[in-house]
């Protein structure tokens, strides 16, 4: 972050604006240097770092790292796929909208249920943000289950019992312990399935079990443009390419390919480490 931030002021002071695309971080930079009262052009504010941080760690490693997941998972599932081709062609049949055509927000996201739903589930099992820790305010009393669950991975005995938790407390809410307990998601939670994302006549999908995007005011205020530009890149990459598993890795059996693409490391946020996909261009765009 430091380094990218000296290279821009570097850039903005030598008057060579037009060798960053990332007019984000240019227009902080220069609205950092003509702060009257920053004379030492050297130093970095609290502000300008703290929005570069924004924009880098909670804005696109976040969705970056979840869209290397989202693809793998494309790769590894083409029946998922097939459905997001079907509903981007339903939508664009003569080809991926350009810059140039219209797409509008309004019209389109809600059609793009499918792709919206293979995102959310892609999230569910690689939240960036495994778990939050949150400071409580006041005194309360939590009810929480216990249960057990059978070989077949059904759940019985749930038991509820209450945790009394003290202001003050510093507290960890386990993201991924909530987004795989089979009492919200049944007993096939470790499955990749977008369907369970998608409402039906009989089913509502357990809007309180999910929260990669935290909840409450402090939630993620990305999450509505996230899920945007996530829906329009898997739309528009699977409208044009037809994505499947490395060479490397075929011929080798599902549950080895899935462990190999969907490899990740603890950093920041999951670090995907074998994110790696083959695409080949489909006859109609
Ligand atoms: C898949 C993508 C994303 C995920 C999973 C995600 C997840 C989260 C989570 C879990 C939090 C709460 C963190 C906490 O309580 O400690 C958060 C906060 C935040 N997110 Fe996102 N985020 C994503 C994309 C974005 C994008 C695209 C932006 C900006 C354009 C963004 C900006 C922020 C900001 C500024 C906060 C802090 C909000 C506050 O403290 O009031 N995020 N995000």
């Amino acid at each position: 972050m430091l380094d990218l931030v000296s290279l821009s002021r570097a850039w903005v002071v030598g008057g060579k604006t037009s060798n960053m695309d990332a007019g984000l971080l240019r227009n902080l930079v220069e609205a950092n240097m003509t702060q009257e009262d920053d004379t030492n052009h050297e130093k970095l504010t609290d502000e300008l770092l703290s929005n570069t941080f924004a924009f880098l760690m909670a804005g696109h490693e976040t969705s970056a790292h979840s869209l290397s997941f989202a693809v793998a998972f494309l790769a590894l599932y083409p029946e998922v796929q097939q459905k997001i081709y079907e509903e981007a062609t339903r939508i664009w049949p003569d080809g991926c909208p350009t810059t140039a055509s219209v797409s509008s927000y309004k019209e389109h996201m809600p059609k793009l249920e499918y792709t919206l739903a293979t995102f959310q589930e892609t999230i569910r099992m690689f939240p960036a943000a495994p778990r939050l820790t949150k400071i409580v305010h006041m005194d309360t009393t939590l009810t929480v289950h216990r249960f057990t669950t059978q070989g077949t991975g059904e759940i019985e005995a749930i038991t509820p019992f209450t945790v009394p938790v003290r202001a003050g407390s510093l507290i960890l809410l386990d993201t991924m312990a909530v987004h795989m307990n089979p009492i919200y998601w049944g007993h096939d939670a470790e499955e990749f399935n977008p369907e369970r994302f998608l409402d039906t006549e009989t089913y509502r999908w357990p809007r309180d079990a999910f929260f990669a995007f935290s909840s409450g005011p402090r939630s993620c205020i990305g999450q509505r443009f996230a899920l945007t530009e996530s829906v329009c890149t898997l739309t528009s990459l699977v409208r044009r390419y037809e994505i499947s598993v490395p060479e490397h890795l075929t011929g080798k059996p599902f549950e080895e390919q899935k462990r190999i693409l969907l490899k990740w490391r603890p950093r920041t946020t999951p670090t995907p480490l074998n994110c790696m996909v083959r695409l080949r261009r489909r006859a109609v765009n």
